[in-house]
């Protein structure tokens, strides 16, 4: 599969943010803390979420889709406690059913996690949270198996905020016994959409969005129906979109709060942007200027948006540096952006971008799926027709994004 770009129109319209991957996913693996069924909307229609639906079921649950962007989950039928190996190698997202399976059958075994290759991603912190909480944890030839007949409410303090880490425990300790209190939590929005969700299962959890996550333990959780927030940074994605290619169109159904660090980013370039409630306007003014970005947790720069930021930086007048400080190898695309003409110089966690005045259509690959997006971007701006292959990586966590590109004016296809 492939997308092919014409490059050179500004875009122009409204497009529609979806449903944010990093949360749906999330609150697909918490259903199962449920013991009756939950009602989901606003999920986007991505490969990541099937493959989350493959894991469900595998479990044991039923999923059904009522209609478009809704996922129905039945936990009555949980009964497995291992997901399926092939499922947790494709999809890193898979380990956030090990807090739900532990809480509930007491012990949990899965295979060490795959998903994108950014980088060492050990789940070291998820573990030490089950620890704290009462688990005994062998890890074995690839597999880690945790027990624990009964998890306790601990103090538990991240070595670093983990966002996957904070949810794993958050989920777990919401059938402890006793109260958790989680420190140096992650502060994503996706950890609140998690606490309000929780919250309407019957858990009691307060202080998401701070650093300080504090969970009382309940006996049981019932099901209940929740909206998933809008994916930041599909809308980070489509800022840039419009930014790169010198245009002036609307993004709707988002939340503007959530991306202030790419908005701040995108001011000091020279792109006029306007916010209101729940949408956002963006409007090039011309050739971006250079800027450096360190990528860092919320509400720092987000490591999600930096190779969309590098494409737009390969453009712009003068030298940018953006320094990567959550996934070292987050630099893949850097090879296939210079195949278009980029002039990106990589020192360890660190590139440095000339800014060229126009890149160069030809046929790239994506690495992976951020990579992946900033070539598409990068084929919007550059002259001729680029063609972005290894489209899956895109597909797994952006929803439509050829016809939301198209709605705004884009020439772009997918080839089979
Ligand atoms: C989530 O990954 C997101 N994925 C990532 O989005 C995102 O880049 C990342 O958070 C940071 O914002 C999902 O939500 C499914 P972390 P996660 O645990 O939870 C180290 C995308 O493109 N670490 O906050 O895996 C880790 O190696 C994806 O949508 C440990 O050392 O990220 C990394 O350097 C890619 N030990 C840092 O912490 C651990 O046990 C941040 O990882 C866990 C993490």
């Amino acid at each position: 599969m492939k997308y092919e770009v014409v490059g050179g129109i500004p875009l122009r319209g409204v497009v529609k943010v979806s449903g944010a991957k990093n949360s749906a996913l999330k609150l697909m693996a918490a259903s199962l803390l449920a013991e009756t069924p939950c009602t989901i909307r606003n999920v986007p229609d991505i490969t990541d979420v099937r493959t989350m639906v493959g894991v469900l079921t595998a479990l044991g649950a039923r999923v059904e889709t009522p209609s478009a962007g809704t996922l129905r989950i039945d936990p009555a039928g949980l009964s497995g406690w291992e997901p399926p190996e092939h499922l947790v190698r494709e999809m890193r997202a898979s380990i956030q059913v090990m807090g739900p399976l532990l809480a509930r059958f007491g012990r949990v075994r899965v295979r060490q996690p795959g998903g994108c290759d950014i980088g060492p991603r050990p789940i070291d912190l998820h573990l030490k949270g089950f620890r704290a909480l009462g688990a005994d944890i062998v890890e074995d030839r690839g597999f880690i198996m945790a027990v624990a007949p009964k998890l306790y409410g601990a103090e538990i303090h991240l070595d670093f905020p983990s966002v996957g880490a904070t949810e794993n425990i958050m989920m777990a300790a919401s059938l402890a016994d006793g109260t958790t209190i989680i420190r140096n939590a992650a502060r994503e929005p996706e950890i609140v959409d998690q606490q309000n969700f929780l919250n309407r299962l019957g858990a009691m959890i307060r202080g998401a969005g701070t650093d300080t996550i504090r969970i009382v333990g309940r006996k049981a959780l019932s099901g209940t129906e929740y909206s998933v927030l809008p994916d930041r940074v599909e809308t980070g994605t489509f800022m840039v979109a419009i930014a790169i290619t010198g245009g002036d169109a609307w993004i709707e159904n988002c939340i503007p709060e959530h991306v202030q660090a790419v908005i701040a980013k995108l001011r000091e370039a020279g792109v006029k942007i306007t916010e209101e409630d729940s949408r956002i306007r963006v409007t090039s003014g011309g050739r971006p200027g250079a800027v450096s970005v360190r990528t860092l947790p919320y509400p720092g720069f987000p490591t999600d948006m930096h190779p969309q930021i590098s494409a737009l930086l390969s453009i712009a007048r003068g030298t940018s540096v953006i320094t990567e400080n959550i996934f070292p190898n987050r630099f893949r695309y850097v090879e296939e952006l210079r195949r278009m003409g980029a002039d990106i110089r990589l020192e360890g966690r660190v590139a440095v971008i000339e800014g060229k005045e126009r890149l160069f259509a030809t046929d790239v690959d994506a690495p992976d799926l951020r990579g992946g997006a900033a070539l598409v971007l990068a084929g919007l701006a550059a002259d001729g027709v680029t063609k972005v292959g290894n489209i899956w990586h895109i597909e797994r966590g952006y929803e439509n994004m050829a016809g939301k590109l198209a709605s705004l004016g884009a020439r772009i296809t997918r080839l089979a």
